[in-house]
């Protein structure tokens, strides 16, 4: 299965290139990038790790539920080029950025003192114990190099721990230069910071030969993709946003001419979604920035605890059993009601069964005795009552590991957003798996209505669309999408845009001509806001020879 296989590790340019599987040219940038890291540092860089952003076909905000989505890696990418510093202290490190706007930035980790120390506040109790060396990030404003320090933070952490520093011999990091270059535009929704952390986390890895030492946890002698998922998941973190597993997956298992499905329990599940053919997928920006990070309080972050509480109460609602403090999902109580055992995952027709009950029993969630609930939702002390927990119970549970901001929260829509996006999801893999017996426009048409489904309930329940976002949508049917959404977390960011092949460059055009934003772009800054993209492969490492 795909999250087993070892991180590929090329050493050849040709085998590399044939790899990402993309109509892009790459040569001209990874060479670019080589010389000026040469030019920069004075030496050849040892590694260029490189992490493709990725597009969501269908399946949003529902990852963090613990149910399956569907994304694509594109052909977007982030690169590191990086080699080990001579002269410097242990772990230091000088990062720079292809982009001027990003300056260079020098930065050392220091061993922790004792194991209290946390800035941030998500990180499990855990995690915090585990730990050893602190980096600060910061997470007030948005700095390119939070990012790069995030996937250093998962290596230190997991991979200079105290029990392996017995010897000598690599108890240490190695001070590093690195170079960073990238195509995934930041706060587009296509996952730019999920391919800078996992791009980092790969860097640091192999420039401190932890690539193929023996130390996965799982004994095997590689790490596995699985394996970095979940590393790059938990750096992530470390930015300040609770987000779920699916850009990490998609950045670091994705095979091009396939879409992903990707599920998360029991646990890390990935197999390729072949795309139908004559199905192209165009990503168009809004051009409003979403920073996930900077607006997680009142969007990402809350829209996270909101599917947690609406769980807690369904599973009590449905007289589910809950062990003490447990923070349930909507997937695991969708499981518990059929009675669903941990190691034996129900089937896919199950558990499309299953979400359909759930879809009615959601209704447990509406407040009670009053008309305008349903819009308004309920307070906190609702909330809270409903929950059968005491306040206290109610923040340890809740609200000890994040900050949200809301006067109301919506249990109702939420749970009824993700439901019915997690049933799109299993019915889009379906006509994907079956396309071959059906006609391509049934195919087509099918396969846009639920995408069309997923925007209108991303706008009306989960509340994580804006007027550019349903605007830029509405243009894009209106230029000849079959159909269109937004893509990723929402609040601005792409839009993904299903057109028969045969009519992209018309469609296109349309929507450059149409959509305000763009009629002042020309040129590149135009082919850079909206363009078809194929399914690209996964994370990799270039090694350069001696
Ligand atoms: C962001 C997160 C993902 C996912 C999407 C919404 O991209 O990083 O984990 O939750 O939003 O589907």
């Amino acid at each position: 299965m795909a999250a087993l296989e070892p991180i590929p590790v090329f050493t050849q340019l040709s085998d590399l290139y044939g790899n990402l599987g993309t109509t892009i040219d790459h040569a001209a940038k990874w060479s670019n990038l080589a010389e000026e890291f040469q030019k920069r540092f004075g030496k050849k860089p040892a590694y260029i790790a490189r992490a493709p952003g990725r597009v969501n076909l269908i399946g949003e905000h529902i990852d963090y539920c613990l149910f399956g989505v569907l994304p694509a890696a594109i052909e977007r990418d982030i690169l590191i080029a990086c080699a080990p510093k001579t002269h410097a202290d242990p772990g230091y490190v000088v990062a720079d950025n292809l982009q001027d706007k990003y300056t260079k930035q020098a930065f050392k980790p220091s061993p922790k003192r004792n194991n209290s120390v946390s800035s941030i506040s998500s990180i499990d109790d855990e995690d915090v114990h585990a730990e050893e060396w602190h980096l600060e990030i910061n997470t007030t404003e948005l700095r390119w190099e939070s990012y790069v320090k995030a996937g250093y933070y998962g290596v230190l952490n997991n991979y200079f721990t105290p029990s392996k520093r017995g010897d000598s011999d690599g108890a240490y990091p190695i001070p590093v230069d690195l170079l960073v270059t990238g195509t995934v535009p930041a706060g587009s929704g296509l996952s730019s910071s999920a391919a800078m952390v996992v791009a980092s986390t790969l860097a640091f890895l192999a420039v401190n030969g932890k690539l193929d030492a023996n130390i996965a946890k799982d004994g095997s002698n590689k790490i596995s993709k699985g394996d970095l998922v979940k590393l790059a998941v938990a750096n992530e973190k470390r930015v300040g946003v609770n987000s779920g597993g699916m850009d990490q997956a998609a950045s670091v298992i994705c095979t091009p001419s396939s879409a992903l499905y990707i599920s998360f329990f029991p646990s890390l599940f990935a197999s390729p979604v072949p795309l139908p053919s004559g199905a192209v997928f165009v990503c168009a920006n809004s051009m409003v920035v979403s920073d996930k990070a900077l607006g997680a309080k009142k969007g990402y972050n809350l829209r996270v605890v909101e599917t947690l509480v609406g769980a807690r109460i369904l599973a009590r609602q449905l007289g589910l059993p809950l062990s003490e403090g447990e923070k349930i999902t909507l997937r695991e109580v969708a499981g518990r009601l059929v009675g669903e055992v941990a190691d034996q995952e129900m089937s896919i027709e199950k558990l499309s069964e299953v979400l359909e009950r759930m879809d009615m029993e959601v209704d447990g969630l509406k407040p009670v005795g009053r008309d305008d609930g349903e819009e308004l939702g309920v307070t906190m002390e609702e909330m809270i009552r409903m929950s059968e927990l005491s306040e206290e119970e109610f923040h340890e549970i809740y609200l000890s590991w994040v900050t949200v901001e809301a006067t109301h929260f919506q249990l109702y829509k939420r749970a009824k957003h993700v439901f019915s996006e997690a049933l799109r999801v299993l019915k889009f893999r379906q006509v994907c798996l079956d396309a071959a017996s059906s006609p391509p426009e049934t195919v087509m048409q099918t396969l846009g209505d639920l995408m069309n489904e997923s925007q209108t309930s991303c706008r009306d329940l989960y509340e994580c669309s804006c007027p550019e976002l349903d605007e830029l949508t509405r243009l894009a049917r209106e230029a000849g999408a079959v159909a269109s959404r937004l893509t990723g977390a929402g609040w601005g960011g792409c839009t993904v845009s299903l057109v028969p092949e045969g009519q992209i460059a018309a469609f296109i055009q349309k929507v450059k001509d149409t959509y305000p934003p763009y009629r002042a772009l020309e040129g590149e800054k135009l082919n850079e806001v909206i363009f078809a993209t194929k399914p690209s492969s996964g994370a990799c490492v270039y090694k350069f020879g001696e």
